[in-house]
């Protein structure tokens, strides 16, 4: 079976059991300040998780494209991927465990279906924490259908259990689906999940019961769903009898572009077959991010540095199968060519696409160029003062400012009887993360359209009305997101209710009331502890140990942020709150403007 007819074919299955189909959606979240892009189907579909009422009724199926690149580098392997496709099944407060399990069950083992042999199947079940009882349920219904106590697994929290993608949301115990790629094989011991090179976990069933509070409780959902997830590359190549993902035709015509333009074949060395199984997936992920609608570009933060580092990361695979500069545009054709029937954005986009990457690409050749011009230098240095040992922080900058990578220069400095100080690598390496991290979750709570002096004005306005807020509504009135352009402000906020006009009001007069107090504005840079202490607001409950920016606004406001802001508030005339809506389940939305 392939892919068309996988995807097909399970939409069927769920609409023949009451389901609507709907489009999967872009791999740019809207409006959720928690993810960068879209990791799993349920994104899109969070606020009806929630409780809203979805307009296609409570059974819903759709294939989700996802981005995940928390795994990046186990990519190469037979089954890690930063781009997949996701089929899935959703309750939205209708059917529970009992149907889901059973349709997954008949979906996979079905002669009409899948067909799976039911022997080759194992599952495993949440086990249960302090608070949360053991999912027996899930098991039961398992064991009625016919699947043995001994392929049945309980297994902990890391592994049987679907949390929010941010802080809060829904959330629940899973059930997980895994196929035996060696049915006759000797007895494996401990859960599939041990063993991933023999079973191949396809398929995810979500039992959303709770939701996540900002305190970490877990209150029960007024009405359980169901978001279940089954992965269209790993499920075709088990049922092609497949060993890795890479074998099926969604990689094979993208493989033969490979080998055709660096004349190697994938069945040389386990090193080669990595660097092919690289640069194919990372290769196919930058395309579709770059063939999304909302197509982000390279840049050094958050999506676009995302995009940027997987871009990066072929070419220096490609380099080690020895990949002419330009190998980019023949794979993303081969892409486009090979999905554009499924995702016409590809298509239509394909200019873009293949434009954005030859330039990074030879962007990048070039830094690796001059990284090669540096590290040369390093090594005359080091000869000349008779060290062996290269110290980790030059290796780093190499890697930070060049990005040139460890191994190039692992590899050469080897050749010269030189080492690394891996040690000091990782230490510098570990702090530009948290640094990196940070720059990402900035960019998508900042929300400024520029630094012009109108936007700085509303930027400043957004911490007056943020406290305003907290003070007419209570704490819980807390940043869920911002957007600011010179016009206006739009401010997104935890709250369960409409505002009323009264609250509406009052908040208007607080705010306007902190600009009349001419209120100056001052900056303090401060551990994020010392902040906390000074009872900041901060939108991100972060542990950097670095230091961050404080802004007060007289005693009124005190915001960890990055700024920039006016120097008092006496600059921002008069505030209005032009509209209160709904975001999204439990967080409001505020557009305001100063006149
Ligand atoms: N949200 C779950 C997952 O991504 C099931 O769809 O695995």
């Amino acid at each position: 079976m392939k892919a068309d007819e996988l995807r097909e074919m399970f939409l069927g299955f769920f609409e023949s059991k009451g389901h609507t189909r709907i489009s999967g959606a872009s791999l740019i979240p809207e409006n959720d300040p928690t993810v960068l892009f879209t990791t799993a189907g349920m994104h899109p579909l969070v606020p009806y998780l929630l409780g809203e009422p979805h307009p296609s009724g409570t059974r819903l199926c759709d294939v989700q494209k996802c981005i995940r690149t928390g795994d990046i580098e186990e990519v190469g392997d037979a089954s890690h991927l930063t781009f997949f496709e996701m089929l899935g099944n959703w309750s939205l407060g209708d059917y529970f465990k009992e149907e889901a399990i059973a349709w997954s069950y008949e979906f996979l083992t079905s002669k009409s279906y899948l067909g799976f042999d039911p022997d080759r199947l194992s599952v495993t079940v949440f086990e249960g924490e302090e608070g949360i009882p053991l999912d027996q349920q899930s098991i039961d219904i398992w064991k009625k259908i016919g699947v043995p106590d001994s392929r049945i697994h309980p297994c902990p929290r890391s592994d049987n259990w679907w949390g929010p993608a941010g802080q809060t949301g829904p959330c629940g115990p899973d059930t997980e689906m895994f196929i035996d790629t060696d049915p006759g094989g000797p007895a494996a011991s401990g859960a599939p999940g041990d063993s991933p090179a023999r079973f191949f976990e396809i398929w995810n069933d979500v039992f959303m019961q709770y939701n996540k509070t900002a305190q970490g409780d877990h209150e029960p959902l007024e009405k359980s769903n169901v978001d279940t997830g089954m992965g269209v590359e790993r499920t075709i190549a088990m049922l092609q009898g497949k060993r890795s993902v890479f074998d099926t035709e969604l990689f094979t015509p993208v493989v033969e572009t490979i080998a055709d333009s660096c004349g190697k074949s994938m069945d040389e060395s386990d090193e080669i077959a990595r660097a092919f199984r690289v640069v194919a997936d990372h290769v196919r992920s930058a395309v579709f991010i770059l063939g999304d609608d909302k197509s982000v570009t390279p840049s050094n933060l958050g999506q676009g540095y995302v995009l940027r580092r997987l871009i990066r990361r072929s070419v220096r695979f490609a380099k080690n199968l020895g990949l002419p500069v330009g190998f980019s545009k023949a794979i993303a054709r081969t892409v486009i060519e090979n999905y554009r029937h499924v995702y016409p954005e590809l298509e239509r986009n394909s200019a873009r696409i293949v434009s954005e990457l030859a330039g990074e690409e030879e962007k990048f050749e070039a830094t690796l160029s001059r990284g090669m011009g540096e590290l040369e230098k390093v090594i005359a240095r080091m000869k000349e003062h008779n060290q062996t040992v290269v110290p980790g922080r030059l290796v780093f900058r190499l890697y930070d400012t060049c990005g040139f990578p460890l191994e190039f220069t692992e590899e050469i400095c080897r050749e010269q009887d030189l080492e690394i100080d891996r040690e000091g690598y990782d230490k510098a390496f570990d702090k530009h993360r948290e640094v990196s991290k940070k720059g990402a979750e900035k960019s998508f709570k900042g929300g400024l359209a520029d630094h012009s002096e109108a936007t700085t004005r509303l930027h400043t306005a957004t911490h007056l009305l943020h406290k305003g807020l907290q003070m007419v509504l209570g704490d819980h009135a807390q940043q869920r997101g911002s957007n600011i352009t010179p016009d206006r402000l739009r401010f997104d906020f935890s709250h369960p209710q409409k505002m009323t006009d009264d609250e509406k009001r009052q908040v208007e007069e607080i705010v306007n009331r902190a600009i009349q107090d001419s209120l100056a504005v001052s900056m303090e840079v401060m551990t994020l502890e010392d902040a906390r202490k000074l009872g900041a607001m901060a939108l991100f409950d972060a542990k950097y140990d670095e230091q961050i920016k404080v802004y007060r606004m007289g005693d009124f406001s005190t915001e960890v942020c990055g700024g920039p802001h006016v120097e008092n508030t006496k600059e921002l005339g008069a505030f209005r709150i032009v509209k209160e809506e709904a975001s999204s389940a439990g967080v409001r939305r505020i557009r305001a403007v100063l006149e």
